[in-house]
């Protein structure tokens, strides 16, 4: 496979979501990983939602709802300033042990880059920063640009658009299915990142050009 650019999935493939359950721990105690799950499935359900409603808010607005949905699914009542940390602690996740090792190969190859995100512009920079992954990457594209979330075809137009570039030559890499599904139709190639050997890919009958554990042997399979 030789794209002219890749272009990363964020949350889930570059951090994981599901680290906010080692600070909300300390909040809840033992229901910190069902709490977290929960959280993380409706955060992307309330998008998918919004998308298809044509009703978009930020990411952040799905992040958040979705973070009470969730509370009062467990059982449990965070206050205002506990969830303001807790969304806080979303800007604050660390990058997969293989993230920045592998962009540096792909960046001293000259391999071209970016983020592309639910999230917004703003939130993803902030993420990337504090992670140390946004030096490797060439920028961020967000969704927010167009008012919808994955995947809806027209975040995946405006990514190649963005890009310059034609579908057939951008690569997503994800370790979501539904955003590997979606870029393969929209005419993207696309690699799944399968973080865990649980991870089931939907049987839609559209498969990944690529399946790979981590981002450390998607540029071991490029050389
Ligand atoms: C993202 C979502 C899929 O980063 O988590 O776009």
């Amino acid at each position: 496979m030789k794209p002219k650019v890749f272009a990363f999935d964020v949350y889930g493939t570059l951090v994981n979501p599901l680290q906010m359950s080692e600070r909300l721990v300390e909040l809840v105690g033992d229901v910190a990983p069902t709490l977290t799950q929960l959280w993380r499935d409706k955060q992307l359900e309330y998008s998918f939602r919004r998308g298809l409603m044509g009703a978009y808010e930020d990411f952040s607005v799905c992040t958040r709802q979705a973070l009470q949905y969730a509370q009062t699914v467990v059982g449990v009542s965070l206050t205002e300033e506990q969830q303001d940390q807790s969304m806080a602690g979303y800007q604050q996740l660390v990058p997969y042990a293989d993230v920045i090792p592998a962009l540096k190969q792909l960046q001293d190859q000259l391999i071209e880059a970016v983020a592309f995100s639910n999230g917004s512009r703003e939130a993803v920079t902030d993420l990337l920063t504090y992670s140390r992954v946004l030096p490797l990457l060439k920028q961020v594209v967000s969704v927010d640009a167009v008012s919808s979330f994955k995947p809806d075809p027209k975040v995946y137009g405006y990514l190649c658009q963005s890009m310059g570039q034609n579908p057939r030559d951008v690569c997503l890499v994800s370790s979501n299915p539904f955003d590997v599904i979606g870029a393969k139709n929209q005419g993207l190639q696309a690699v799944w990142v399968r973080r865990s050997a649980q991870q089931v890919f939907d049987p839609w009958g559209i498969e990944p050009d690529l399946e790979v554990a981590d981002l450390a042997e998607l540029v071991a399979q490029l050389n």
